[in-house]
């Protein structure tokens, strides 16, 4: 259990802070809210009281005795500013103290992460881009905003990312400290395949695989996080895009291959974390297979998919960095590693990052283990982590084979 502050700003996207608040208490940690003034406009403390189990309030004249301005920030293991407005950025980059929030952030030693939520012309303006800058070369982390609907009719960057994002990050701040989320992808192009292709038999049924999605998501997450410009070919997830990532949907393999070579075209990384059908039906029906018709198949013919990560490898551009994914099992001829570094060099992409997947764990799990392995070769165990996590840890092998500007 650790000891959460979440600071609340006065903002309409406040009303997300309660579903936030419900996911760090499911997640068995104690948390604090600390609104500004404001945003009690939005929501009101009972309900942060309520969710939180603790008692809410914005003004450093309360619980004097506790000096709760200090002992706030100073007993935090994290501090979560969601939404954080551009009033409240400006303040916080300024060293204010004139609230109990802004307080707190003075307090602090622990990892502080804002989560920005206010329109357009705001975030853009050139005095919110330096509080961020400000608060970035401090050490804080400061969450890009989603791009979507804002208040009202107009849309453009703005948008409090779903909590479930903010949620899965701090928990990844939580256990690896603020490096995990540090601007080290910022200008950085990057292209990350996800899910499973589904390969059409007839118009209904479909050869597909196990795969979630979810490490996709959180590889896309954190590099969002991380401040690049992300880019996710999702074959059949159905989840909402990560905050600020831009998301092409496919669905078989063929979709895919296209897809990849072209987004990758433009990128300083690309990674193939789908899983890709080795094989496809030779034909796909165009209407529906029935049983005991003249039709009824009675083995269905494959051929092979094309090579996607083989392809990006022989397609890469100068600098270009190309990650691919193995999830592999131990055999009587080799162990998993062995078989790994085989895949490696067949493939001749510059990273390998391998699953273990024998007992079945990973697919749909929220959990996951990798080991990073390097054409260099180099090799990385990640410790087992949450899928953000474990992202986080690839992005930094990543990083640390890559220059800045290195396309
Ligand atoms: N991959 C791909 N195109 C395919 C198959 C796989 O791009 N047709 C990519 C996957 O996205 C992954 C990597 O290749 O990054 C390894 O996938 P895997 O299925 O383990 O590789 P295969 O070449 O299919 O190896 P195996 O013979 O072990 O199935």
């Amino acid at each position: 259990m650790s000891r959460i502050v979440l600071g609340v700003s006065g903002g309409v996207a406040a009303y997300k802070a309660a579903l936030l608040l419900r996911l760090f208490t499911e997640a068995g940690h104690d948390v604090r809210v600390v609104p500004t003034p404001g945003a009690l406009h939005f929501v009101g403390a009972a309900t942060f009281e309520a969710l939180s189990g603790n008692p809410v309030t914005t003004d450093v004249w309360s619980d004097v005795p506790e000096v709760a301005h200090v002992r706030i920030g100073q007993e935090a293991d994290l501090v979560v500013v969601a939404p954080a407005t551009a009033d409240l950025l400006a303040r916080a980059a300024g060293g204010r103290a004139d609230d109990l929030l802004t307080a707190t952030l003075l307090t602090a030693h622990c990892p502080v992460v804002f989560v920005p939520a206010m329109h357009t012309e705001m975030w853009l303006h050139p005095a919110t881009r330096d509080n961020v800058a400000t608060l970035r070369r401090r050490g804080a982390i400061v969450l890009p905003p989603a791009v979507g609907r804002l208040t009202g009719p107009d849309s453009g960057p703005g948008r409090l990312p779903e909590p479930a994002d903010v949620a899965a990050l701090a928990g990844v701040v939580l256990a690896q400290g603020s490096a995990a989320l540090a601007p080290d992808l910022a200008g950085r192009r990057v292209v990350i395949s996800a899910g499973g292709t589904r390969e059409p038999l007839d118009p209904v049924r479909y050869l597909g695989n196990r795969s979630s999605g979810k490490q996709g998501w959180a590889l896309a997450r954190v590099a969002a996080a991380r401040g690049a410009e992300v880019t996710l070919v999702a074959a059949n997830v159905d989840a909402p895009a990560p905050f600020g990532v831009r998301v092409v949907s496919v669905g078989t393999a063929e979709e895919l291959r296209t897809a990849m070579l072209s987004e990758a075209q433009e990128a300083d990384v690309a990674v193939m974390n789908a899983a890709v059908a080795d094989f496809r039906p030779e034909t796909a029906a165009a209407t529906k297979l029935k049983k005991g018709a003249a039709s009824e198949p009675s083995s269905v013919p494959l051929i092979r998919n094309p090579d996607v990560l083989a392809e990006l490898v022989t397609k890469r551009t100068p600098g270009q960095l190309v990650v691919g994914f193995a999830a592999e099992t131990g055999d009587d001829e080799a162990d998993v590693l062995t078989h790994a570094r085989a895949k490696l060099a067949r493939k001749g992409c510059d990273l390998l990052v391998v699953n273990d997947v024998s007992a079945g764990q990973v697919f749909g799990r929220p959990d996951n283990a990798v080991v990073v392995l390097a054409a260099d070769g180099g090799v990385t165990e990640l410790p087992p982590g949450s899928k953000d996590a474990v992202a986080a840890g690839i992005w930094t092998a990543i990083a640390l084979r890559q220059a800045p500007g290195g396309r």
